[in-house]
């Protein structure tokens, strides 16, 4: 399986970049770290392979992507809009339910990938409430940061959930040893396991810059101690990681199964 950190890729601009499209790319290679190649009239290809990388991330001030083997990934709000709208007519959501969101609630989402729980968590909890989403992946969680905060569609519900998600690049590990007991009220975990890559369109991008580690014990016990009222981990059927980590299991189909401890 291939997978990019920094190391692997080089930023640049689309062919012909605007100012704005240069700034936006400078800034951001400065901020991961990452070597800025200019485009000229250049390919992709021609580009990463004069500097020895595999992938590169291309910049314009309307959208982010990573570009490699010929294939473009970038973000996509996945299945949130369609949940969205599930939720506006009052169907209810399995997360939103899982998690028993409530407006006005605080949800530390350990696991961002693209974002599309965070941001129904987001819609859930309502302008009062707080949603902070962890990504360890730098390059992802800056794709995604940016999706999120440019993202456009007429669906003014979607776009307001999703401008309220704040994505932060840290390990959920260090940040939960460093939050206070009781600061969320919900921490969430949707680790990556094998067969979520096919599951939902867009995970491509997930899959190739995300982790497939899964939280340790310690990492739930953590959790339990940040969460003021639960844990809430997705996992896949037929819930082997929940079993393993002796979480109750309170809602499951023939694919997700959502399981929840109390706090500690
Ligand atoms: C299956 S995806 C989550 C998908 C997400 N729920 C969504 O709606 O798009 C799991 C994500 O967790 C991230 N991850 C894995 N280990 C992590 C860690 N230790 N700290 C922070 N993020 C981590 C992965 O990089 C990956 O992007």
């Amino acid at each position: 399986m291939i997978k990019f950190t920094e190391n692997d890729v080089l930023v640049t601009t689309p062919v012909s970049p605007d100012a704005e499209d240069k700034e936006l790319a400078l800034q951001l290679a400065g901020k991961i770290g990452i070597s800025f190649c200019p485009r000229g009239k250049n390919t992709i290809s021609y580009l990463t392979h004069r500097c020895n990388l595999s992938a590169a991330i291309v910049v314009s001030s309307k959208q982010i992507h990573l570009v490699c083997q010929g294939h473009r990934y970038g973000f996509h709000p996945n299945m949130s809009l369609q949940r969205v709208l599930a939720l506006k007519k009052g169907e209810k959501d399995r997360l939103v339910e899982a998690a028993q969101l409530k407006s006005g609630d605080s949800v530390l989402d350990c696991t961002c990938g693209l974002g599309a729980d965070a941001v129904i968590s987001a819609y859930a909890v309502g302008e009062r409430g707080r949603v902070r989403a962890l990504e360890s992946s730098a390059l992802l969680a800056t794709i995604v940061r940016f999706g999120l905060l440019s993202y456009e569609h007429k669906e003014s519900a979607l776009l307001d959930a999703m401008r309220r998600v704040a994505v932060v690049n840290q390990d959920y590990a260090e940040a939960l040893h460093e939050l206070d007991t009781n600061s969320w009220d919900v921490v969430c975990f949707d680790p990556m396991f094998e067969k979520s890559f096919s599951d939902t369109k867009g995970i491509d991008l997930v899959h190739l810059l995300g982790s497939s580690s899964l939280p340790s014990p310690e990492v739930i016990d953590q959790a339990r101690r940040v969460a003021s009222r639960s844990v809430v981990i997705k996992d896949r059927y037929p819930g082997n990681f929940l079993k393993t980590i002796g979480a109750p299991i309170v809602s499951n189909s023939k694919r997700i199964w959502y399981g929840r401890l109390k706090s500690s």
